[in-house]
């Protein structure tokens, strides 16, 4: 089958690669119908490098129809369509039962000490064959897959996967409720959907980012928005804000954030390292880039919650503790239980009108034979790029 693979820093190409197989009783094999393509895809394009091999298959947010499935599967079927959730979970373990998927104790990665495995996510996450491909197979198959009983076309569930769990959990994590003001860092696929997700509940929300088209898509469906290149972020909020801050604030950029030259230098740097030295670097050293989540402690009022939805790496530049402990900050972050919000997501998706606009979300539908431009595109940001959809089927 055809399939996205990582090759080396900004080298992804389409190459041939064995179809999988049910190789466990727990096991689906799905053929993939669309893709998607993410932020987190961004890291292992760049800075988390390191941890790839090349051929590595990417992808993380797939939808389907149901191939093959292991004699212990009795929830889906041959012909299912379905879309799978982008961390491999059990779903009977004490964190399953605790809504807190991510942390699977079945599945744990704990040779790396990190949580549940993801698809297509590096030796950290269990060097799990990814989802832009023809073809996937999806172990604890008999719990992952969601069900999709409808008309409506792929555009409209596919982001259930990722995109919809991750901003709805950055959402209730950020505690606002109706009236409140919440400002959301990054407005990529995960900051615009937990803008949308907010707007939906009758909260306020302010927007930042640097890149003009996106910008220009939040304000158009009614984000009051600011160019973090040309307002100071916080000082505005405030104003906007009697003075205080916002109530929540979401930080929808994570590891790659704009603003902080040194750190971008030897983020760079790393890139170019031996990959045993530039892992430990990585994990060890104070590579990261903290201007997002600096913004965020700046900006949130105080006694607010700051809720992290951007990926962080390594054990990053010291944080402001100081100020965090003053302005009583709450904190909250992870990546998303995908399977604990879909129930509460799901009629969102089925609402007559679409109020999320999840129909025209994305912006570009590609077949797999253009992951390298879609990446680049996306990666600088260019062509309007904002989510871009692989259709194998094209
Ligand atoms: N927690 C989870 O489960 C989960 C799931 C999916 C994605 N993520 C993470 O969420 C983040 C966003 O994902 P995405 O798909 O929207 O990616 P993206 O890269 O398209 O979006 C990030 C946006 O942040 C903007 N930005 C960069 N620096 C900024 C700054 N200093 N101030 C304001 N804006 C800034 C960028 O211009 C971009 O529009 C990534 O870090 C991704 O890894 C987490
Ligand atoms: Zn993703
Ligand atoms: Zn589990």
């Amino acid at each position: 089958m055809k399939a996205v693979t990582w090759q080396g820093k900004r080298d992804v190409r389409v190459e041939d690669v064995p179809d999988p197989t049910i190789e466990q009783d727990t096991d689906v094999i799905i053929e993939v119908t669309s893709s998607g393509l993410c932020g987190s895809d961004l890291h292992l394009y760049e800075v988390l490098g390191p941890f790839m091999n090349a051929g590595d298959v990417l992808g993380h947010e797939p939808m389907g129809n149901v191939v093959a499935t292991g004699a212990a599967v009795t929830d889906v079927a041959a012909g299912d369509r379905v879309v799978i959730p982008f961390q491999i979970a059990c779903g009977s373990c004490w964190m399953c039962d605790r809504g807190l998927q991510t942390q699977c104790e079945t599945t744990q990665m704990r040779k790396t000490g990190m949580g549940a495995p993801l698809f297509g996510y590096s030796n950290l996450y269990g060097a799990v064959p990814g989802a832009q491909a023809e073809f996937l197979r999806v172990p604890h198959g008999d719990y992952g897959p969601i069900k999709i009983e409808s008309d409506l076309s792929d555009d409209h569930f596919i982001y259930l996967s990722d995109v919809l769990p991750t901003a709805f959990q950055a959402l209730e994590y950020a505690n606002v409720q109706e009236g409140d003001t919440l400002l959301v860092i990054g407005l990529g696929p995960i900051g615009d959907m937990a803008a949308r997700l907010a707007q939906h509940r009758g909260i306020r929300v302010i927007g930042t980012d640097l890149v003009a088209a996106r910008l220009a898509r939040s304000q158009a469906r009614g984000v009051e928005v600011l160019d973090v290149t040309e307002v100071d972020v916080g000082e505005t909020v405030r104003e906007l804000t009697g003075g205080r801050g916002a109530d929540g604030v979401i930080d929808a950029v994570g590891l790659e954030a704009h603003g902080a030259g040194a750190a971008k230098a030897a983020q760079t740097l790393v890139g170019f390292l031996p990959d045993f030295i530039a892992r430990r670097a990585l994990m060890n050293a104070s590579v990261d880039r903290m201007g997002a989540i600096y913004l965020a402690i700046d900006a949130v009022r105080r006694g607010g919650t700051i809720s992290l939805s951007g990926l962080y790496a390594g054990t990053s530049d010291p944080m402001p503790l100081q100020t965090m402990f003053d302005k009583q900050v709450q904190l909250r972050m992870g990546q998303a239980n995908v399977k604990h919000w879909v129930d509460q997501i799901l009629p969102l998706a089925h609402e007559t009108g679409d109020p999320l606009g999840l129909a025209d979300f994305a912006t570009h539908r590609v077949p797999l034979a253009e992951a390298p431009e879609a990446y680049r595109t996306f990666q600088g940001k260019t062509d309007e790029t904002v989510k871009v959809l692989f259709k194998p089927g094209l």
